[in-house]
């Protein structure tokens, strides 16, 4: 019996012989070594949303359907990205571990001040379901949007501004792309020196989008106030160097983790197996 993530490749690729369909996680590597044994393979649907785990032009070599699970995840997602924003700007994680070191001293005017949000500029790069998303709660903040994106031009939530701008001159970074050839190390030393040095950076998209020891880099010579990330480029391994700053938080890779979220998108997943197994239309192919 193995538990998510656990199946080790080549066991992956032996047991996937003879089957029809496979329920993923993000930590499954589908890669063309898959199709190849899963000759008889008519879909792979993935518990996620984001699919950069598998091999999509194998599949479609392959003529298996792969589906994901998107829109159900988006709330949840957001929310997470916004308790990173406030966490983080709020020093929440940093207190927590003095208080529980018994540091904690007292109530003092200028003990442990974090930054506001109100009036700032919140610069979301990659403007999909859960970018929107996030954009939507900002108002509550106080916060003006500005975003990025490769498709979106336009949005009543905020600016469009190219990435260079964006970067330059946003108070929090929040990505929001997917994992591809182009966004990979989009957050690298060049990029980061060009955020502001009272700028903070979140990451609850995939890790690989940031180049982590660019980001340690920057985070130690003081090019950037703060992080916050939810996801790693080498999960479940973090860079020791992160490890090490007060100014950044950490989460397990939480994006959608709720009770009624991965509930949903469980069932999602296994309806989107059904329908294609049964000859119907995917529910949510990609
Ligand atoms: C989780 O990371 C997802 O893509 O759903």
């Amino acid at each position: 019996m193995y538990r998510q993530g656990d199946l080790p490749h080549d066991d992956l690729v032996a047991r996937v012989a003879g089957k029809q369909g496979l329920l993923s996680v993000v930590t499954d590597s589908i890669d063309r070594a898959v199709f190849d044994a899963g000759r008889d393979l008519k879909v792979i649907s993935t518990i996620a949303v984001g699919y950069n785990n598998i091999d999509v032009s194998a599949a479609r070599d392959h003529g298996v359907v792969v589906t994901n699970t998107p829109d159900v995840l988006t709330e949840a997602a957001a929310d997470l990205t916004w308790s990173l924003i406030l966490s983080m700007t709020r020093r929440i994680v940093e207190g927590d571990r003095l208080v529980r070191r018994g540091a904690w001293k007292g109530f003092a005017l200028d003990f442990m001040l974090g930054t506001d949000l109100r009036d700032k500029q919140l610069g979301i790069v990659g403007f999909g379901r859960i970018g929107k998303a996030v954009a939507a709660r900002a108002a509550v903040f106080g916060m003006r949007v500005a975003f990025a994106s490769r498709s979106a031009v336009s949005s009543p939530l905020g600016e469009a501004m190219p990435l260079d701008r964006l970067l330059t001159t946003s108070d929090v970074v929040s990505l929001h792309c997917p994992l591809t050839t182009e966004t990979r190390h989009l957050i690298n030393q060049t990029t980061l020196a060009r955020m502001k040095r009272s700028a903070y950076l979140v990451n609850a998209a995939r890790g690989p989008v940031v180049d982590e020891a660019a980001l340690v880099w920057g985070l130690e010579n003081r090019l950037i106030a703060g992080a916050a990330l939810d996801v790693y480029e080498r999960e479940p391994e973090i860079h020791r160097g992160l490890l090490a700053l007060e100014n950044v938080v950490l989460s397990p890779h939480l994006g959608s983790s709720t009770i009624e979220t991965r509930t949903t998108m469980i069932h999602l997943a296994v309806d989107n197996l059904i329908a294609v197994l049964s000859g119907k239309p995917a529910l949510t192919p990609i």
